[in-house]
Formats: structure tokens, C-alpha cells, sequence
């Protein structure tokens, strides 16, 4: 059982769920750009209509009450509450206004992320995050955004895993805007970003009383097969954290989180990166690593590791009927919860919420007229078993479930079900799943 203050909540983003692509003044994002190419989705669809939140939020805070949630997480489109001049549009601040006063009305705690993916697309023809101004455009936005809902909004969340900003969107490029950088651009990038997230925090501390700040990397914990190994524990939270300049350093732990958490970059980066990382000042550094109130992460799976005859980590494989969700990432490791946690607090030292965790399955609607869907319930509850236990040892605040509603799942697009509710895309319909009413149970009981 978690202790009665823990927050339970649910996890949303705008270009997910809100459709209206270009009501009210919204200009366009980089996804409105990149989802019209129909290539770049796997089923061809986008979130031109998505869940309709933006015209449904009422129905949907409705549900989220139903659900006996405390607390609403949402990012806020940049895009709808700037316009193509650097100034505000006031209908759309409005819509965060009015979600925000209906949270209220049903005692809910909105948790704002400020940047989930949907770069305003003339800002990324400035040339996004390589702009060196892109920071004090990110400064504006949180600015606008912060005195809007003043009053109403005291949790912030500056930005939705780097990770895959710069890993999908400028490596893979499966992700908008699907601009390939080399290294140097890269690493340049990723200092921008960091300090996007610096001047969003002063922004954010000047103007909103009693606020508390984070932002909400990603990971996939490694998970010592033998548990009572220290030095195979060891070896994993090494590996965790090490900066290794490969293919996949973009997508790494310790190249956003110790700057932030930290004051520096980790320490080989310098030699690692020599000769290609950007001027990085003191005052950068500063700006970086205010400090934050919460350790977020977004926790979804990890990799079971053991020791070889060497000493040295190996990764376990997934066997062929491993349990795994409907997307190729997802396999169920419910220690991802133990250790992730664990290992983040053992080195950053702050409590931790879980910004994210879902489970991703192919959903049908059943000849009961109902969802059924044990595997999530499962899901949910093997992840919460573990996240209780490692409460014990370290601070744990929070848990929000990703999602409220099926919804637009980036690249795969709408096919990708991770919600509670399930998204009937062609009559707008929410229907509540099996995992609705259990998750809704584990919190009226405070665990499992
Ligand atoms: C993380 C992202 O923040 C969210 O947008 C996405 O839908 C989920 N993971 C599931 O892939």
C-alpha cells in the first residue's frame, strides 16, 4: 500500500488527443507537417481529429472523475498559444484555461508539461533546437503560459523525454521533424534543449507560487537476474548511466540528466565528444541545473541482465512468448519499477514520480459491447507491486498511467491502443475498459 498521499494519476499530450489542428488561430506543428506525408505513419493516419479533446475535454475530465484520479497530466501546444509572430493567441490559452477550471471543479491536480513534441513548425524552420535562440522563444511560451493560468496550474513539467526528441526526431528520424543531424549538430541540440529547460525553470519560479518543476526523461532500467548480486547490481546501474558514444548515445540517461541533476555533463563527454560539443559555459551549466523538486521519468520496460564467465553484463533475450505488449519495445519487466527508481535516486537524490507507465494491447471491442483487457490490468498491477516495494526504500510520490484514452501513438498512429478508455476514432464514443475499473479500484484502495 502506498501512504495516502500518493498521487494517482493519469498521462496525456496535446497532438495525442486534442484533433482541431487549426481552430481557433492554432498554427501549424511539426507533426501537422509530418503526418502529411502518409509514409511517415504506419497506418497512414494523424491527429487532425484524434480523441477530440479539444472539443470534448468536458466529457473528458468527466471521465478522468469517474475514474477517482487526483491528478491530470497534459502538455500544452505551443502552437495553439502562439501564433506565427511570437505573440499569444488568447483562444487558444483559453482552452488550457477552461481544462484547467474543470480539473478544479472536480478537485483535480493538473501536472503541465510544457513541451511534448509539438514544435511550432515556423519555429523549426528557424531551425528548431540548433537555433540558439530557441531558448529564449522556449522562455516566452512558459512565460504566456505561466501567467495565463495563474492561479490554476502550480506543477510543471518542462519537457517530455528528450530522449526521443533527438534519438527519433533527428537520428531515426522516424519522429517529426525528421531532420538527420551529424554529431556536432547533435550535441549542439541537445545543450539548446537543456537549456530550454533552464529558462523555462527561472520563468516558472518567478511567476507561479509554490510551484514545483521537472522534467520527464525516459528510460529502460536494467534488471539483475540475480537479485541479491551486489556486484551485478553494481554493474547495471554503471551501465545505466554510461555515457558511450554510440549509436544510441542520443537516447542515453546521463547526457540530459546530470547536467540537470548534476551541474555538469557526465565526465567523459568532454573526451568523448572532443573537438564537436559545443562551448559550454558556466553560466550554461548554472542556468541547467536550478534545482528541481522531482526526479520524473517515464517507465514502460526494461532488460533482465545476468553476469557471463567474464564478469562482464549480458543482456537476457526475450524469449519467443515472452510476455510483451502490442508494440515491439514493450516487453513486461514489472522490476522496471524497482530498479529504475532505485537506481535514479541513488545518484540524483530527489523523490521520484512516475510520469509515465502503459501498457499497449490490441484491444476489441467484445460482443458484450465491452473492452476486455486483462493483460493491462496485469500489467498495471505486477509494475504497482514493484513500485510499492521500492517505495519502501526510496521516495516515490506519484504514478500516472499512460493513457487516459487510446490515442494518436506518434509513428504508429492510431492502430496503437494504450488507453483505460477505448477511442471509437469514427463516432468519437469513449468506452470504458476493464483496467478502468480496476485502476480505479487500486486507487480507492491506495495499492494493490
Ligand atoms: C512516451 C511518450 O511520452 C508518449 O507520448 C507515448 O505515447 C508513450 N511513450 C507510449 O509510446
Amino acid at each position: 500500500m502506498f501512504d495516502s498521499k500518493f498521487i494517482f494519476g493519469c498521462s496525456t499530450a496535446s497532438y495525442q488527443i486534442e484533433g482541431s489542428i487549426d481552430k481557433d488561430g492554432k498554427v501549424p506543428s511539426i507533426w501537422d507537417t509530418f503526418t502529411k506525408n502518409k509514409k511517415n505513419i504506419a497506418d497512414g493516419t494523424d491527429g487532425s481529429i484524434a480523441c477530440d479533446s479539444y472539443i470534448k475535454y468536458k466529457d473528458d475530465v468527466k471521465i478522468l472523475s469517474e475514474l477517482g484520479v487526483k491528478a491530470y497530466r497534459f502538455s500544452i501546444a505551443w502552437c495553439r498559444v502562439i501564433d506565427n509572430n511570437n505573440n499569444p493567441n488568447q483562444k487558444g490559452l483559453d482552452y488550457y484555461i477552461n481544462l484547467c477550471k474543470e480539473l478544479k471543479n472536480y478537485n483535480i491536480r493538473p501536472f503541465v508539461t510544457l513541451y511534448h513534441w509539438d514544435m511550432p513548425e515556423w519555429l523549426e524552420d528557424l531551425g528548431g533546437f540548433l537555433n540558439d535562440s530557441i531558448s529564449d522563444y522556449f522562455m516566452h511560451y512558459t512565460d504566456v503560459v505561466t501567467k495565463a493560468l495563474d492561479g490554476l496550474v502550480s506543477d510543471y513539467i518542462t519537457i517530455n523525454e528528450p530522449q526521443v526528441i533527438m534519438q527519433l526526431g533527428h537520428r531515426d528520424c522516424a519522429h517529426a521533424p525528421g531532420v538527420k543531424f551529424s554529431d556536432k549538430e547533435m550535441l549542439h541540440a541537445i545543450h539548446n534543449l537543456l537549456k530550454c529547460h533552464g529558462k523555462a525553470v527561472k520563468v516558472i519560479r518567478k511567476n507561479v507560487k509554490n510551484s514545483t518543476v521537472g522534467f520527464a526523461p525516459c528510460s529502460r532500467p536494467l534488471v539483475p537476474v540475480d537479485k541479491s548480486d551486489k556486484v551485478l547490481y553494481q554493474k547495471c546501474y554503471d551501465y545505466f548511466f554510461e555515457l558511450r558514444n554510440d549509436y544510441y548515445y542520443p537516447n542515453m540517461v546521463a547526457i540530459y540528466s546530470d547536467p540537470v541533476f548534476l551541474g555538469d555533463y557526465p565526465k567523459n563527454y568532454y573526451e568523448v565528444f572532443k573537438g564537436i560539443h559545443p562551448e559550454i559555459t558556466k553560466e550554461d551549466l548554472e542556468l541547467i541545473s536550478q534545482p528541481l523538486d522531482y526526479i520524473y521519468q517515464n517507465f514502460y520496460s526494461g532488460n533482465y541482465i545476468r553476469l557471463n564467465k567474464d564478469n562482464n553484463i549480458e543482456f537476457e533475450d526475450f524469449y519467443p512468448g515472452f510476455p510483451e505488449g502490442n508494440i515491439e519495445w514493450l516487453q513486461v519487466v514489472p522490476e522496471t519499477l524497482y530498479y529504475g527508481p532505485k537506481y535514479l535516486y541513488e545518484r540524483y537524490k530527489k523523490p521520484i514520480i512516475i510520469s509515465e507507465n502503459g501498457f499497449c494491447n490490441n484491444d476489441v471491442i467484445s460482443l458484450d459491447g465491452k473492452v476486455h483487457d486483462p493483460e493491462r490490468t496485469d500489467y498495471i498491477k505486477r509494475y504497482l507491486i514493484e513500485l510499492d516495494k521500492v517505495s519502501k526504500e526510496v521516495p516515490v510520490l506519484g504514478y500516472f498511467y499512460w493513457s487516459l484514452f487510446d490515442n494518436f501513438e506518434w509513428s504508429y498512429g492510431l492502430k496503437k491502443r494504450f488507453g483505460l478508455v477505448y477511442m471509437n476514432y469514427k463516432t468519437g464514443e469513449r468506452i470504458k475498459k476493464d483496467s478502468f475499473f480496476e485502476y480505479k479500484k487500486i486507487i480507492e484502495n491506495g495499492g494493490i
